[in-house]
């Protein structure tokens, strides 16, 4: 009981107190101004854009990040991200390529270019012109209605996660997380593998953010979410197109380079979440039984305490095959897609059957440090509580979560408690 004691105690005395000491502390004020801003249509931060828009999930990045202070995880369903989808209902994705036409009506952003077949896409809350509200509705009704093909559209929801810490996950290399693999493969209760990102000149780059680790970089992912989530024209990412008008272009840009990057380097140091040892001894033993059986119920098998320079961070960042109850129409990416997208071709589904429903139900372990400030829980926030969160687990986790369902209430509890411990910073 003393040894667990101290390195509680030395553990929470280690937690980074700030990602990235690179950038100068005006650059990362300027970030924040950018972060918390108002966008507007036709206010650009950098002169020739078009502000916000033309369509927008909301009007700042801190409107959805924002739980447990600036660049937290979102509150409710109205900071969810809405993703929309096609699957083929026998799975065999070639079908789904012959329906392009009728696709294209639903939504134009299913083929993009006029081309290639895009299977999943942001279905956008706003559009700056007034007639994306009735389009909307009607691209709704039209799903509710089901699809008489061989093909059905589905909606997908993201949950808003907390962004505190960014920098570190970032700094995790494809070597630590190989590394973490093949510890698992040793041991043999759980299977992770690396979300696989494209090979470039220097090797393979992992995955590292998103839901399924389907972002390669920190960087690449705040510029997705300007263009993305605010209509925001910016370096390297066009603003997300208006499907009431596909084929318009951006005046210029609403950001410049310098401003991105001030974005960036915002993001990159906000601060990790923190571990608090409740004051009450009551409420901190309780917290250090939990701790225990976190590591006993095989819990830190997948949710690491510490991935190279994110301490604390209880979370192997690999896909996990996480079982028919969390799966989702949209898949997570496989290596064989990637390598389908290299050379141009259809952007779809290649594995039909038993493979596609795998990476139906794969994500990647998300971190659980500031668990206490970003519920609601889990890909698509159904989960209220942490323990409803805990109980939705299935796949590679049951062995796990079978053990913890069996636990007394009191001592569910105190896993409970121990997950209360880590706050926002
Ligand atoms: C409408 C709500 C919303 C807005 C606005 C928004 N985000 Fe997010 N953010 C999300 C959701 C949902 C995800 C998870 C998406 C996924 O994994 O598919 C996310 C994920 C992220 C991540 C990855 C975190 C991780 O660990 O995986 C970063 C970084 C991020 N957002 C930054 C930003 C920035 C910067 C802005 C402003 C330019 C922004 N977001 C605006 C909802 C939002
Ligand atoms: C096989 C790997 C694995 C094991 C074992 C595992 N988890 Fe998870 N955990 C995940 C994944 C993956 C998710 C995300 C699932 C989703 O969003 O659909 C998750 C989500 C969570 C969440 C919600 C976090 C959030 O931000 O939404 C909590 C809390 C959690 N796990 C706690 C636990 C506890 C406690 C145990 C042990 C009883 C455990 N997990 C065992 C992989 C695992």
């Amino acid at each position: 009981m003393r040894t667990a004691l101290v390195s509680f105690a030395l553990f929470a005395a280690t937690f980074p107190l700030a990602a990235a000491d690179s950038a100068d502390s005006t650059t990362i004020a300027e970030g924040k101004k950018l972060f918390v801003r108002e966008w507007e249509a036709g206010k650009p931060a950098s002169p020739g854009g078009d502000g916000l828009g033309p369509m927008f999930n909301a009007r700042s990045c801190a409107a959805c990040h924002k739980l447990g202070g600036i660049g937290g995880a979102g509150p409710n369903e109205d900071s969810n991200v809405r993703l929309m989808t096609v699957v083929p209902v026998d799975p065999h994705p070639s079908e789904l390529t012959g329906h392009k036409d009728k696709l294209a009506k639903v939504h134009p952003s299913f083929v993009p270019s006029g081309k290639r077949l895009q299977t999943a896409f942001i279905l956008h809350r706003f559009g700056v012109e007034e007639a994306y509200a009735s389009f909307e509705k009607k691209v709704m009704d039209s799903h509710a209605v089901g699809s008489p093909e061989d093909w059905a559209i589905r909606i997908s929801q993201r949950n808003t996660p907390p962004v505190f810490g960014a920098g570190l996950i970032d700094a995790v290399t494809a070597d630590m997380l190989r590394d973490l693999v093949k510890k698992q493969q040793a041991d043999g209760r759980v299977t992770g593998r690396v979300p696989p990102g494209p090979k470039g000149p220097t090797g393979e780059v992992l995955g590292h953010f998103g839901w399924r680790g389907q972002t390669m970089s920190l960087k690449e992912f705040v510029l997705g979410a300007c263009a993305n989530e605010l209509g925001l024209e910016v370096p390297g990412h066009h603003q997300a197109a208006n499907p009431l008008n596909p084929e318009a272009k951006a005046s210029g840009l609403d950001m410049s380079q310098e401003q991105a990057d001030q974005l960036i380097a915002f993001v990159a140091a906000l601060p990790a979440p923190r571990q608090v040892i409740p004051a009450d001894a009551e409420t901190a033993k309780a917290a250090e039984r939990g701790l225990a059986s976190f590591n006993s119920l095989g819990c830190a098998d997948c949710h690491v305490q510490d991935v190279g320079p994110a301490k604390g961070i209880y979370a192997d960042l690999l896909l996990h095959d996480m079982g028919p109850g969390l799966a989702d129409a949209v898949s997570a990416v496989s290596a064989k897609q990637h390598l389908l997208r290299r050379e141009g071709e259809i952007d779809t589904y290649i594995n039909a059957g038993s493979a596609l429903k795998v990476l139906q139900q794969e994500w990647r372990t998300p971190p659980l440090w500031g668990a206490r400030d970003s519920g609601p829980y889990l890909h698509d926030g159904r989960a209220k509580t942490l323990t409803e969160a805990i109980l939705a687990h299935a796949g590679e986790s049951i062995l796990s979560i079978e053990k913890f369902a069996a636990l007394p209430v009191n001592e569910q509890d105190d896993l409970v408690a121990f997950l209360n411990t880590l706050v926002a910073p």
